[in-house]
């Protein structure tokens, strides 16, 4: 099973910072470990940028001549036509990205994002090639209800149902996030972000007869170098979805240091 670090720079980072991130990791000795880590052909490291910056990290990945992947923080619902404003697919596939995150809580919460959108919008990623990093998650009100495992189901039973089950696990990547997690500096601790990842491989089992054992989920929501080893030691956590921790190239670096081995 491969392990993922992924970093969801959200609408942070310039150009001169995307250019300062990458300066450091292109010194000989950062350069020398991430290589050693990303060797392994089991442990991924991915940034999702802006749109714009895309084929820019693209490119700057490829300076360090280690196996870094670019990809983007959402796409639309449409392939192509008159939708200002928004970015295809095809055009994300197009300038290098390798994969797209999907159903961002953000996106749910402040951009109105409901299960057929996000539906859509895997079923047109995967036409392109791209794998998807598809995010669910309670919110606190949810989880205090004791209302966390049926939240998640029917995320994942509205937007999953129906997909090609030939291709989930080597193109869909789970994110379990808890929202009250998200930029809070409390990360869910280790059992309870393991308890949901099981609940998670029997809702693929049971409810979209997927072999769970073939599925890679991670974890998101306040991971940083410190919370992250403790996450990783979880059997069912296959990796770790970055947002404030993965702006930092040292944080970044730390991160997939701790990758599982
Ligand atoms: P955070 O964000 O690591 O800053 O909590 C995670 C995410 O939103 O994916």
């Amino acid at each position: 099973m491969k392990t993922y670090i992924i970093g969801n720079w959200k609408m942070n980072h310039n150009i001169g910072e995307i250019n300062n991130f990458f300066s450091f990791l292109n010194t000989e000795e950062q350069k020398k470990e991430l290589a050693r880590i990303l060797r392994d052909e089991n442990k991924e490291a991915w940034i999702a940028p802006q749109y714009i910056h895309i084929g820019m990290v693209k490119d700057l990945c490829a300076s360090l001549n280690v196996n870094m992947r670019v990809g983007s923080q959402n796409s639309s619902t449409h392939e192509k036509g008159a939708f200002t404003g928004e970015v295809s697919a095809k055009a994300l596939k197009d300038i290098g990205a390798h994969f797209v995150i999907v159903g961002h809580s953000e996106r749910r919460s402040m951009f109105k994002e409901d299960y057929k959108m996000l539906k859509d919008k895997i079923a047109l990623a995967l036409s392109f090639n791209l794998k998807v990093v598809f995010c669910i998650g309670e919110t606190l009100q949810e989880r205090e209800e004791k209302r966390a495992v049926s939240v998640v189901r029917t995320q994942m039973e509205e937007s999953l149902k129906g997909i090609d089950k030939s291709v989930f696990a080597s193109e869909i990547i789970l994110a379990y996030e808890p929202v009250w997690a998200i930029g809070t500096g409390k990360n869910a601790t280790p059992d309870e972000a393991q308890e949901m990842h099981a609940a998670i491989r029997g809702i693929l089992t049971n409810s979209l007869g997927i072999d769970p054992e073939t599925a890679a989920i991670l974890y998101g929501g306040s991971v940083s170098p410190t919370n992250i080893s403790d996450l990783m030691k979880q059997k069912d956590i296959n990796g770790v979805l970055v947002g404030g921790a993965s702006l930092k190239p040292d944080d970044y670096l730390k991160l997939c240091q701790a990758q599982k081995r």
